[in-house]
């Protein structure tokens, strides 16, 4: 079973409009509203890969509301927690010169008990047969140690955690040991403290040292430079696919998804590979973060290239 937690949801508002009038009234021509936060893009991806989530998190308000019948209407399982206030909604408005504004909200405040309700129900879930998966950020005045918190507790349980995290949420929850991992290169070179683009080589031995933290898998994506994958006594290096390029933006929750979906599917390391990168490289073909369908994963997975290390 996969569980995707969500602690920051948000409803992703995207508006067309001729030209942004500051100070003035601004007809819309389009309008489109979308679920998102990682988890909840992680959880639709794996639907289309054919898998099954359940999504989890906090929602709080109309704009809650709206992502749970979004859910259901997807066939998504959920069970979140329902707070005070009202779940964020992200606005981008999209200018005809290609100009893009972006209005984001605070979101509800999450008390301290919310965390231990969110926590139990997690637990609730946690045995050797449960993937959680940990992404995005978390809601304002939320304490920085909440991932390592969940990790420490579902692993009691004998869960597994897949982390996607950056900043000091990435570096206070790796102490916990997660299972499997997928910064993308600056996030990884941020950890390690490297003030400088790292070499592949360079990313290879940060990756192989996190290992003595407990973690089994490091995935580290690398944008259009492709990916790395490094297990016990295995390590590739594949170039990304050549796509028609849409937008980049969910390619990383893309490839979180596809390493949930192996696992969960207990695919072997070759063929975890391949759902990785062509799972991503669909995403970017796609609009915004709307997953790829399975049809073109499977076609792309033909075309993965791995290079051992
Ligand atoms: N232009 C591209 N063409 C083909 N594949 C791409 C391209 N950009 C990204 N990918 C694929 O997507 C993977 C993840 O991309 P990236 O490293 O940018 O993730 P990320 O920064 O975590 O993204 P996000 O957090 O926005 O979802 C890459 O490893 C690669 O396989
Ligand atoms: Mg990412």
């Amino acid at each position: 079973m996969i569980v995707t937690v969500t602690m920051n949801p948000a409803i992703d508002k995207t508006i067309d409009i001729e030209k942004l009038q500051h100070g003035g009234l601004n007809r819309i021509q389009k309008v489109e509203y979308d679920a998102g936060g990682k988890g909840i893009n992680v959880s639709k991806t794996i639907r289309e890969l054919g898998g099954t989530s359940i999504a989890a998190g906090f929602l709080g308000g109309n704009a809650g509301r709206t992502i749970e019948s979004v859910l259901n209407e997807k066939g998504i399982q959920n069970d979140f927690i329902w707070v005070d206030g009202e779940t964020r909604t992200n606005t981008k408005v999209f200018e005809k010169t290609g100009e893009v504004t972006e209005l984001n909200e605070p979101g509800p405040q999450i008390s301290q008990e919310q965390i231990e309700q969110l926590v139990k129900k997690l637990e609730g879930y946690a045995d050797a047969q449960t993937l959680f998966i940990l992404a995005g950020s978390i809601p304002n005045g939320v304490d920085k140690g909440i991932y390592g918190t969940i990790i420490e507790r579902v692993h009691a349980h004998g869960a597994k955690v897949l982390l996607d995290a950056d900043g000091e949420l990435f570096r206070q929850a790796l102490d916990a040991g997660p299972d499997i991992i997928k910064p993308n290169r600056v996030e990884l070179e941020e950890y390690a403290g490297f003030d400088y683009r790292a070499s592949v080589e360079e990313l290879l031995t940060v990756a192989k040292s996190l290992k003595s933290k407990g973690i089994e898998t490091v995935a580290v994506s690398m944008g259009k430079s492709g990916a790395m994958f490094v297990r016990d006594g295995y390590a590739v290096r594949c170039p990304a696919l050549s796509v028609k390029a849409h937008s980049t933006v969910g390619a990383g929750d893309a490839m979180v998804a596809a390493l949930a979906y192996a696992w969960d599917q207990k695919l072997d390391n070759e063929q975890t590979v391949r759902m990785c990168i062509a799972t991503s490289a669909g995403a970017v073909t796609t609009i915004g973060t709307k997953p790829p369908s399975a049809e073109l994963v499977n076609e792309l997975m033909q075309q993965v290239v791995m290079e051992q290390l």
